[in-house]
């Protein structure tokens, strides 16, 4: 059976003190002790509050992640911080390839499967982002780019990588716009990447690697699109900064 997991992705959203009052909720909020123990809850904080979450998730079961990492080990890089640097801060899970760091960063296909190499290669577990825009679903290339996209991060990766990673569906016209995929368009495209991968490894490869839904994912929407048999949990951005929204998302599973 495929792990359940619900990722929150901050982006750039609280500082030191409010990821305190954050997570100081969340722990002692009794409706997570209810939660099914064999799904997977992580948190992407910014990395200038990694330490402070990290050191109030001592105790706990939730995962601490980044929402990015540089490609290169250390050394003259103005601006970067490396994989190390986030063992560290103990951090499980590092986004990579998500569609901002696409669009406004140019980060291609290539340099996020050197990242996800790099990041399988010390232990941790790359969330690997791909999706379309809404021009491309309008012209009908959603799968063309998907393919495209899964192939190029994936290179590289054997079958023992692949059993390691995580994917993430986000469409880019849901992020952030509250119009999410409907559970059909989005189990049509995670059945789809399932298959790409069943094409580059084999079917009990490719069945067990868990494909999150992400864009616009709120509690009222969360419950129809976590009963899509494709669908393994949710990279959540702006309903990941309250708790209570957090919760009632996590708890849809
Ligand atoms: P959203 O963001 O939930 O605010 O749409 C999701 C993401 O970008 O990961």
């Amino acid at each position: 059976m495929r792990t359940k997991l619900v990722v929150g992705n901050w982006k750039m959203n609280s500082g030191i003190e409010e990821t305190k009052n954050f997570f100081e909720n969340l722990i002692e909020n009794s409706s997570l002790q209810n939660i099914n123990h064999l799904m997977q809850v992580c948190i992407c904080p910014p990395f200038t509050s990694l330490n402070t979450a990290s050191q109030l998730l001592q105790n706990s079961t939730i995962a601490l992640g980044a929402q990015d990492v540089s490609v290169n080990e250390n050394g003259a890089f103005t601006g970067e911080v490396s994989i190390s640097m986030l063992k560290e801060l103990k951090c499980q899970f590092i986004i990579v390839g998500h569609s901002e760091r696409r669009m406004y960063f140019k980060e291609t296909d290539s340099l996020i499967n050197k990242k996800a190499i790099k990041i399988l290669e010390h232990k941790l577990t790359p969330i690997i982002c791909v999706g379309e825009t809404l021009e491309q679903r309008e012209a009908d290339e959603t799968n063309e780019v998907i393919k495209e996209q899964i192939n190029g991060v994936i290179e590289n990766m054997s079958n023992e990588d692949l059993l390691k990673i995580v994917i993430a569906y986000e469409p880019v016209w849901a992020i952030g716009t509250g119009k999410n995929a409907t559970s059909k368009q989005a189990e049509e495209v995670h059945l789809f990447i399932r298959k790409l991968l069943t094409i580059k490894s084999n079917i009990n490869v490719s069945e067990s690697i868990s494909i999150l839904y992400g864009g616009s994912v709120k509690p009222e929407n969360a419950k129809e699109l976590s009963e899509q048999e494709n669908i393994d949990g949710f990279l959540v951005g702006g309903a990941s900064l309250k708790v209570n929204s957090f919760i009632s998302i996590i708890q849809s599973f």
